[in-house]
């Protein structure tokens, strides 16, 4: 049995494979065949965090593979009420077949994979987003923005917060050997355990993953730019504090203007006139959309995939 908590524990190769059956299962959605590839599967999604996408594509998703979604907020829960961690890990997967959960410390999302009898997925930490990065993956191969064959012909461009977004992207490319550069202010840096992580997949993979302070150089010839919000779910104490850092860290048509004519990603939702401008939102709306899009089908792929590894 495979958990999806944080990437590290995946290869290459792996992250293919799912990738692969999420392009699969894309085309068969559109064409409107909806293989029952995990038929009465039951995914218990725990949120104690807010989500549209999330919930969404999960939801959706199962159904659509022939099983069924049990939306779980905390609020609504035991949990929420102080019911132990590790006791709603044993009840609930006893009962189901697969759990997402959107939670806040990593520690949290560990615990319960730990006590749980099926596989568990991140909904999102605030230490990563690996889900959403398997979205980007394939609209990034969509846009011919990126090959597995020759990941290194590929830039990554990350301007913002050294947040849970930064983290996945620096994972994801030590882990396929594509390029990263990421931008924050000064204090914002992602966290030094990641950076490590990062760098050590990165020596294998030979992906070159440099850590600035200066958009403009980030950008410079960069195939790709992506961004996050400046102020991550749990930090609206430190909005205003955050909104001041973060000047000279915006996204604009000026700062796009130095990639090599790259596609815009942005894991949404967006707060326009912070970390991107209007214009850049729109004029990239394409991508930023299809990438939401892809968060169905890319999950689909991974709930097929973790399927597979149980029957095994
Ligand atoms: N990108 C993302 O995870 O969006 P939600 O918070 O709406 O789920
Ligand atoms: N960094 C953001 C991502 C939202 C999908 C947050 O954690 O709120």
């Amino acid at each position: 049995m495979r958990h999806f908590l944080w990437l590290i524990d995946y290869t290459k190769d792996e992250i293919k494979e799912i990738i692969d059956l999420g392009f699969q299962i894309k085309k068969e959605t559109k064409a409107r065949v909806f293989k029952p590839y995990l038929k009465n599967w039951q995914l218990a999604m725990i949120f104690e965090k807010s989500s549209t996408r999330t919930r969404v594509s999960f939801e959706a998703g199962i159904n659509q593979l022939g099983g069924n979604g049990i939306f779980l907020s905390s609020r609504d829960i035991q949990l929420g009420r102080g019911e132990p961690l590790k006791d709603t890990a044993r009840v609930i997967s006893r009962m189901v077949d697969m759990v997402m959960i959107r939670t806040f410390g990593q520690e949290r999302l560990e615990e319960f994979a730990k006590y749980s009898k099926v596989p568990v997925i991140n909904g999102l930490t605030d230490l990563c987003h690996p889900v959403q990065l398997l979205a980007d993956l394939m609209t990034m191969i969509e846009f011919e923005r990126f090959d597995f064959e020759n990941p290194q012909k590929t830039t990554v461009a990350y301007v913002g917060d050294g947040n849970n977004m930064a983290h996945s992207w620096a994972i994801m490319a030590g882990l396929l050997g594509f390029n990263l550069r990421i931008a924050t202010p000064e204090g914002y840096e992602i966290d030094d355990f990641i950076k490590e992580k990062a760098l050590e997949f990165a020596k294998i993979s030979g992906a070159k993953i440099e850590f600035l302070h200066n958009p403009a150089l980030a950008v410079k010839d960069a195939d790709v730019v992506t961004t996050d919000t400046w102020v991550s779910m749990g930090q609206e104490d430190e909005k205003e504090k955050r909104i001041k850092d973060f000047q000279g860290f915006k996204v604009t048509s000026e700062l796009m203007a130095l990639s090599n004519n790259a596609i815009f990603l942005h894991c949404l939702p967006a707060y326009r006139g912070y970390e991107v401008s209007e214009e850049v939102f729109e004029a990239h709306a394409q991508e930023i959309f299809q990438e939401a899009e892809n968060r169905l089908h890319a999950q689909k792929g991974l709930m097929v995939w973790l399927g597979k590894q149980q029957k095994n």
